[in-house]
């Protein structure tokens, strides 16, 4: 009866309507409203109805003077913790924050004095190729490579790679643009790896609520290695991806080592606002209620994903692209267009805003975002095959 019921309230989500986002202030359709916008990673769906209700109960409240985390958030992330990252959190451990890209620049300000160096593997979400400027450090790159059809760390490279002066570094776990959820004996791998080279791991898993086969690709958190592992971590998560409410600005870190804790905190300084009062309670609804919307979610995207896979294959030879195992996100090879810049090329000839790969320290590749309903989806597709045919 009650999986009945829920199954219902499934169908009852609306992913298909077209909602009008141009003169919303929105940055992914209004930076630059003469292309049609598949590029930043928001999507244009409503969030969940749940997370809607939460958010004008507390705007009706009619006061927004400084928030903190209320009981009702700790217990959601607490309940979110244990059951879908199978960790028991202790709410000292969390440490709240109004983004998560401001956390990995902390990160690097907590363990980098200038001339010491981040660590990361590229193609990787851009913050993690610039956030070692905020704290004069350098930046050490290895590419990730494709072994027999999936993308994978390339461990020689980046026993090569680092030094002495390399104090943490940056994982993004499902990765942002490649889709990649890494397994269990990859990140323990990787633990172990910072382990041995004295580095703090920060694993940012904003995306790991959107993998499209959580028992093919289940995620492995950082929080599930063993504790003398898990406690050089430093471990990003916030529902904003997954039900759309980037734009209301909720993360949080989870640090179980109090004096790697306590260095994070520092690095704050006087630098960041208090957070927004409206996003703690669209975090709670989203980690408590938020469920059954996600699921549905989940279901519309992979029809999505396999369209795009099946357009680009039939429609576009001179592009390449992987299903991923996780995100709305899609990256995809253009080198073989032979032109110097595809997203620019792709701009010129079909309107359409993509991503370009440069920023994710790899030209030639481009990112696509099918977030949005099937319409869209189509659209997007149709300049992307004018444009590159
Ligand atoms: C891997 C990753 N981390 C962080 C962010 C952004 O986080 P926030 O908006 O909380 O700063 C994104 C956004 O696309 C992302 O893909």
């Amino acid at each position: 009866m009650r999986s009945e019921r829920l199954n219902l309230r499934q169908l009852m989500y609306d992913f298909d309507s077209v909602i009008p986002r141009q003169g919303s202030g929105s940055i992914k359709y209004d930076r630059r409203p003469e292309l049609d916008p598949f590029w930043v990673a928001d999507m244009d769906f409503a969030s969940a109805p749940e997370i809607l209700t939460a958010i004008h109960q507390r705007v009706d409240h009619g006061i927004f003077g400084y928030a903190q985390a209320h009981a009702g958030l700790e217990s959601a992330l607490a309940d979110y913790l244990l059951k879908r990252r199978h960790a028991s959190v202790p709410k000292e451990q969390i440490v709240h924050l109004g983004g998560l890209v401001p956390a990995l620049s902390l990160a690097g300000r907590a363990f980098c004095k200038p001339g010491d160096a981040v660590m990361t593997c590229t193609p990787v979400y851009p913050p993690f190729v610039g956030i070692h400027h905020d704290a004069e450090a350098e930046l050490v790159t290895v590419d990730h490579r494709m072994v027999q059809g999936r993308w994978e760390m390339d461990w020689e490279a980046m026993e090569q790679a680092v030094h002495a002066k390399v104090k943490c570094f940056l994982l993004c776990n499902p990765q942002n643009p490649l889709g990649r959820v890494f397994t269990a004996d990859e990140v323990v791998r990787l633990a172990m790896f910072c382990e041995a080279h004295d580095l703090v791991l920060v694993s940012d898993e904003i995306h790991c609520d959107l993998i499209f086969d959580e028992l093919a690709t289940p995620h492995f958190s950082a929080l599930n290695l063993t504790e003398n592992l898990r406690k050089r971590t430093i471990t990003l998560l916030s529902p904003s991806k997954t039900w759309n409410i980037a734009g209301l600005g909720y993360a949080y870190a989870v640090i179980p080592d109090e004096t790697l804790r306590r260095k994070f905190s520092a690095a704050r300084g006087h630098t960041l606002s208090e957070i927004n009062a409206l996003s703690y309670y669209a975090a709670e609804a989203a980690y408590r209620d938020g469920e059954p919307w996600r699921e549905a979610l989940m279901r519309y995207l992979a029809v999505n994903r396999a369209e795009l896979l099946s357009t680009i294959e039939r429609d576009c030879p001179m592009l390449k692209v992987h299903a991923g195992e996780a995100t709305y996100l899609a990256w995809i090879d253009a080198r073989e267009l032979g032109v110097e810049n595809p997203a620019l090329h792709i701009e010129k000839k079909g309107g359409l805003y993509l991503s370009d790969g440069k920023f994710f320290g790899w030209p030639g590749w481009v990112r696509f975002n099918f977030g949005c309903p099937h319409s869209r989806l189509r659209e997007g597709l149709a300049r992307l095959i004018a444009a590159v045919n």
